[in-house]
């Protein structure tokens, strides 16, 4: 390359570079790439404060979304920020390690002035319902609601609203919806000649649609979904902790054991941002986000979905930002992303996609047209050009302009790119503070038992299950026993009530 030109790519670079000097924190993305090559002096930045502007993270397999989101979740870390991350492979699990250098780490560091050092960051391992190998997350089937529950369903408009009634009646009625069989049981009840005048009273719920969505339980109950639903039910405050050293804590979210039910998963992962939305008190504008949630494959969150669904997600992403939480979303194409939501998410960071079918080239228009005007880069070519763990980027500024286009070169991760051994997985979980309230299930009277005095023979397998269950930890010791002052009574208790 001649002098003259490469001035000029540097120029270009660093004008571009102008538009990411921001005066306040910034996470370092890394630097321009202009003329074929790393300005190392032309950095490419998010400010800190910008993270609850959301964001999106695409491209094409194997392009570096994930280590971007590593990447993200490690600064987010090293600033104070608790982060919540779906680790749907596994190969999340090294944030807890440091990294290994290499040459291509060192070619990398060059390349984005970065001064790395292998680091290893405070992770929190957690596993839905103790499915796979983290301190089990649960959730009681009134708080996780008729809407999510139809996703993960799959029930159509219909019976979507009849189950809005089912939780309605098991409201008014005193019955409390904790798990699936209590839930099984109330619409077993209701479709009951014991129950049919409640049934009637409820107007709208018919005889035939509580068949079907009762037998969508049963499947859902065989897919093992007994283990995600009941007590004791997550505290949302555990995903908001920072370690001794001051950094936040990385909550990550192992799915790889749940992986053929992303149905399940995706909508638990909704739940959990449903929840910190519920729970957290408005902030307003914040200098640094008190969370920074990523989903990873978030397509799976869309595929299927009802329109009530789809509004709750929008309505929520949308609110969840005056709490000072920052959601990302990671997925193979923008257009995965409904419209309402992907216009909610400032910050983008692009990855390469491919154009070999036409249904490539028609989401690589529609993903061109999204960015501003660059004069630096034809955006189609420059995304079907970057090589892996390149991006095109544009955030938010600090007064939430969008930024220039950059071709950028993404900064490598300081903890290690993979997956830890399972050993030291398990370890960790069996060390976590958290798992003495969470490692075992607690089944307390609720629906199934008040109903059980009422209907004869009782509505669902009536196999005895022990009062308490051990969750599954992935082989780590597990406790035995429900801690004291636990709510857990033994079922012998059912009938009791005073219905
Ligand atoms: N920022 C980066 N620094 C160093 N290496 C990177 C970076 N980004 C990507 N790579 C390299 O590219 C590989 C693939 O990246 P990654 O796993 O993030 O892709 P992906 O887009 O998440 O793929 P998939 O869609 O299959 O999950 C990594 O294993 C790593 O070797
Ligand atoms: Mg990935």
């Amino acid at each position: 390359m001649s002098a003259p030109l490469e001035d000029t790519a540097d120029d270009v670079a660093t004008g571009i570079a102008a538009g990411y000097a921001f005066t306040g924190p910034a996470l370092d993305l890394g630097s321009v790439v202009h003329g074929g090559a790393p300005h190392p002096d032309a950095q490419v930045r998010v400010p800190l404060s910008m993270m609850t502007q959301h964001g999106l993270i695409a491209g094409a397999t194997g392009t570096g979304k994930t280590k971007t989101l590593q990447l993200l979740a490690e600064q987010l870390s090293a600033q104070g920020v608790p982060v919540v991350l779906a680790d749907v492979k596994g190969d999340l699990t090294g944030l807890s390690r440091p990294g290994e250098p290499g040459d291509r780490i060192t070619a990398r560091a060059t390349g984005t002035a970065d001064a790395w050092t292998a680091t290893g960051y405070p992770v929190e391992y957690l596993a839905l319902g103790g499915l796979g190998t983290g301190v089990p997350v649960r959730s009681t089937i009134t708080s996780f609601g008729p809407v999510l529950l139809s996703k993960v369903m799959g029930l159509n408009k219909t019976q979507e609203s009849s189950l809005g009634l089912v939780f309605h009646y098991a409201d008014a009625a005193g019955l409390p919806l904790l798990d699936l069989k209590d839930l099984r049981s109330v619409i077993s009840w209701l479709v009951s000649d014991e129950g049919k005048a409640d049934l009637q009273g409820l107007g709208g719920l018919s005889k035939a649609t509580a068949g079907v969505i009762l037998r969508e339980l049963i499947a859902l109950d065989d897919l093992g979904g007994d283990v995600f639903f009941g007590e004791p039910e997550w505290d949302t405050a555990d995903l908001m902790r920072t370690a001794p050293d001051g950094r936040g804590v990385i909550s990550s979210v192992e799915l790889s054991a749940v992986q053929d039910r992303p149905a399940l998963f995706s909508t638990f992962l909704m739940w959990l941002l449903a929840d910190l939305f519920e729970d957290l008190p408005e902030v307003g504008e914040v200098d640094k986000p008190k969370l920074v949630f990523f989903f990873d494959e978030a397509h799976l969150l869309f595929t299927g979905a009802s329109t009530a669904f789809l509004d709750s997600v929008t309505q929520t992403v949308r609110l969840i930002r005056s709490k000072g939480v920052g959601v990302f979303f990671v997925t193979q194409n923008p257009t995965d992303v409904p419209t309402a939501v992907l216009g909610q998410l400032g910050n983008r960071v692009q990855h390469a996609l491919r154009a070999f079918t036409p249904d490539d080239a028609t989401a690589l228009k529609k993903t061109v047209k999204t960015y501003p005007k660059s004069d630096a880069y034809d955006i189609a070519e420059t995304l079907t050009s970057l090589g892996t763990g390149e991006a095109i980027v544009t955030v938010l500024s600090e007064r939430g302009a969008p930024t220039p286009v950059a071709w950028t070169m993404l900064r490598a991760p300081r903890s290690f790119m993979g997956a830890v051994e399972p050993a030291q997985l398990q370890a960790a979980v069996a060390a976590s503070a958290l798992l003495p309230r969470y490692g075992a299930a607690v089944d307390r009277e609720s629906a199934y038992e008040r109903l059980a005095t009422r209907l004869a023979p009782p509505p669902t397998a009536p196999t005895p299950a022990p009062a308490v269950r051990v969750g599954d930890v992935g082989g780590g010791p597990a406790r035995t026993g429900p801690r004291e002052g636990d709510s857990g009574r033994p079922r012998q208790a059912a009938g009791t009530s005073g219905l």
